[in-house]
């Protein structure tokens, strides 16, 4: 309901702005749903720092070693849901254990937000010297669950709120460490586990400078900017909004004020 209504919102916006949009260019739907800009699915529209892939109609993130499907999207917030790893087959271990599960690349614009609890399954002994690891949340929730029923024969388990500096690149998983994780996005502890949500990621991506231009041509249509150098970043130039105007980064164009 709340993602709907915000689409809508969004869907109004743009059209609001669609003959200032030209220059910078939102990527057609994926499927049914509205990718928003800076989010690319394609080299030609949309912010390439920004890319997702679109795939048979569904949009994915791809980690650095792994990729996951985007369950939701909400653009005013500039974050977006993924579906985390499942367990392999009566065992306690996440598929993306391989991988060391969700792992940022940190030079990119994606974080985990601080909204994600994120409970850790069939750890180490040397986990037990973190804080998270002895609350008996996570393990109300694996009695609770069928889904994770194979980690009743791991002993040891933890929950964390992620964000932060250590974390918001990656919730990590590992052969040293803990083998398996579940993530929750805005979880109520208050409310029994057979009532909690589907498990999810939540990831935010940082709002998106100018567009970068080679000639004015990139910056015209009404964009009202001026193709200049980017006085952070040695030989580029952006679409910088004449005087006036302001970047909007949510809709990817210059606003009056
Ligand atoms: C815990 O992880 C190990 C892999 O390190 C796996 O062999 C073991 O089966 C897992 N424990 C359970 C209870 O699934
Ligand atoms: C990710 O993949 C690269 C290249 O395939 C590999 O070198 C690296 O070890 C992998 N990292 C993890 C955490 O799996
Ligand atoms: C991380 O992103 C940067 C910027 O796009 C890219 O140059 C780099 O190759 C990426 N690193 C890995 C390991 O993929
Ligand atoms: C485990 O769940 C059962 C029923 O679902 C409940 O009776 C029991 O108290 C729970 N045990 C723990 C340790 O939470
Ligand atoms: C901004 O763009 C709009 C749409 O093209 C145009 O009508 C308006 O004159 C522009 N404003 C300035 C100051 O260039």
């Amino acid at each position: 309901m709340e993602v709907k209504h915000n689409v809508l919102l969004f869907t109004v916006a743009l059209l609001m702005c669609a003959q200032f949009a030209m220059s910078v260019r939102r990527c057609s739907d994926c499927g049914t749903t509205p990718v928003p800009y800076p989010l690319s699915t394609s080299t030609d529209c949309g912010d390439q720092s920004y890319r997702i892939r679109c795939e048979t109609g569904r949009l994915r993130f791809d980690t650095l070693n792994s990729s996951y499907l985007i369950t939701s999207l909400k653009p005013q917030t500039q974050r977006f849901v993924i579906r985390p790893a499942n367990l392999l087959p009566n065992s306690c271990v996440t598929s993306d254990l391989p991988s060391q599960g969700i792992q940022l690349n940190s030079s990119l614009p994606f974080t985990v937000t601080s909204s994600n609890t994120i409970i850790y399954l069939n750890c180490s002994d040397a986990a037990l010297l973190s804080p998270g690891c002895s609350s008996s949340l996570c393990r109300a929730y694996i009695n609770g669950t069928s889904e994770v029923a194979a980690c009743e024969d791991a002993p040891i388990c933890c929950t964390f709120r992620a964000g932060g500096s250590t974390t918001s690149y990656s919730i990590r998983v590992r052969d040293a460490g803990c083998k398996a994780y579940r993530s929750f996005v805005n979880l109520d502890w208050s409310l029994p586990v057979n009532r909690w949500p589907e498990p999810g990621v939540e990831i935010q991506w940082a709002s998106p400078p100018e567009p970068i231009c080679g000639s004015q041509a990139d910056c015209s249509e009404g964009l009202n900017s001026t193709c200049g150098p980017d006085p952070t970043l040695a030989g580029v130039s952006r679409c910088f909004c004449n005087s006036g105007f302001k970047w909007d980064p949510t809709v990817g164009v210059c606003v009056e004020g």
